[in-house]
């Protein structure tokens, strides 16, 4: 913050005027609670069409989705690095479109526990309330948690039950997930909890199937060698790839959502670190800063075109020139190729492996497809 100007201490009348307009809402308590503070905590100023230029509030919004995302005079006034005196705190658009929703996740006391709520969350999050409202409240935890496994352990090792707070996964353990394998019913990811079993061989077993690339040849195609240091791997389920990234000291954030299943706290639990986003935001990474983006499985043809459009533009945009898109078992059927290769073609990569297959997993006679490719954004690129 460049821009200071005296504190502004909080008169007697301003107390009073703020108790009185803010006595029917539950930002009271938390009001009340911070008034030995000595600058006016912005969160308190009272959402007034006359601050700013905004279209007026609607009252029928949660009273913690206006505290929250009503705009916030600056306490100093015009900040040059905002070019603004006011701060607009962001929600996902859709978000006021899903109210019974949004109430339900923003009834809360202030200081309190937040409601036990993590599905509801995350529905709302992937119908495109992301980012999701700040909350002020403790989220639900597990009541007696274990310290984490030391490394390097954790990386190959099941967390004991009580560092995960179960309440959202049909599992309550992690033995129940492992055996999952076995289950005929569907789960996202459903044989990543088993350490011993396909988890451990992926990446870095060779195969016979040239849709399967290893980390280690990939590592080689980087020029120079030791250049991939630093990268993020989207969808990347239980963080096993971050994990094989480790032990060779390159650093992966993973992005994974928790579908019946604790992915986030699983992969903080090996010692890689999780991220909670969806594949509908744009990446928190500044343009042209990351040596790898890796994806299996889930860049497919679930995701609209043009949103995938989108993520192929995004995913090039942080890579930095001579940065390597590993896009790892892309999911299609026969007739979609034409669609799919000029969307992935059009981003301006160029092509260090490009394979296509038959997925044949299920059946030839559902004529379905795999491209795996390795894309390097340009060093000479095209801006
Ligand atoms: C907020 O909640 C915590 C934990 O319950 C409590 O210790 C603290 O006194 C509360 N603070 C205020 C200002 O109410
Ligand atoms: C990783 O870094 C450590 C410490 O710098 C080094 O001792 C180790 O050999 C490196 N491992 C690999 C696989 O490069």
């Amino acid at each position: 913050m460049d821009s200071l100007s005296p504190h502004r201490h909080l008169s007697l009348s301003h107390l009073l005027l703020f108790l009185l307009l803010l006595a029917s809402s539950n930002l009271l308590t938390f009001f009340l609670f911070s008034s030995h503070s000595t600058s006016c905590p912005s969160s308190l100023q009272t959402p007034s069409i006359s601050l700013s230029s905004s279209p007026p509030p609607n009252p029928s919004l949660p009273s913690e989705f206006l505290a929250f995302t009503s705009p916030q005079p600056l306490p100093f006034g015009h900040n040059h690095n905002f070019d603004s005196a006011t701060l607009h705190p962001p929600v996902g658009l859709p978000c006021p479109l899903f109210p019974s929703d949004l109430a339900a996740f923003l009834s809360y006391p202030v200081n309190g526990s937040c409601p036990d709520d993590e599905l509801l969350a995350q529905k709302l999050l992937l119908r495109g309330c992301e980012p999701l409202p700040r909350r002020r409240c403790r989220p639900a935890a597990p009541p007696h948690p274990s310290p984490p496994l030391p490394f390097p352990l954790s990386l190959w090792s099941l967390p004991p039950d009580n560092s995960v707070h179960w309440s959202a996964y049909s599992c309550k353990s992690f033995a129940c997930l492992v055996a999952r394998k076995h289950s005929k019913s569907f789960d996202d990811c459903k044989d990543c909890f088993d350490l011993d079993g396909r988890e451990k061989h992926r990446w870095v077993t060779p195969s016979s199937n040239p849709l399967d690339f290893t980390i280690d040849q990939v590592l080689a195609d980087a020029s120079p060698p030791g250049s991939i240091r630093i990268g993020l791997d989207i969808g990347g389920g239980a963080g096993s790839f971050a994990v094989r990234m480790k032990e060779r000291n390159v650093t992966i954030v993973t992005t994974s959502m928790n579908l019946n299943g604790p992915f986030n706290s699983f992969v903080a639990a090996r010692g890689v670190v999780p991220l909670y986003i969806s594949i509908s935001q744009r990446l928190p990474f500044f343009d042209n800063t990351l040596d790898i983006v890796h994806s299996m499985h889930v860049l497919s043809n679930w995701i609209p075109t043009t949103l995938l459009h989108f993520i192929l533009f995004d995913v090039y945009r942080v890579l930095r020139p001579g940065g390597l898109f590993w896009l790892d078992h892309f999911f299609f059927v026969e007739d979609q190729m034409e669609e799919y290769v000029p969307v992935i073609e059009s981003v301006g990569f160029r092509k260090v492996r490009w394979e296509v297959g038959r997925k044949l997993d299920r059946g030839p006679e559902l004529g379905e497809m795999y491209i795996s490719a390795l894309l390097e954004k340009p060093l000479n690129n095209s801006w």
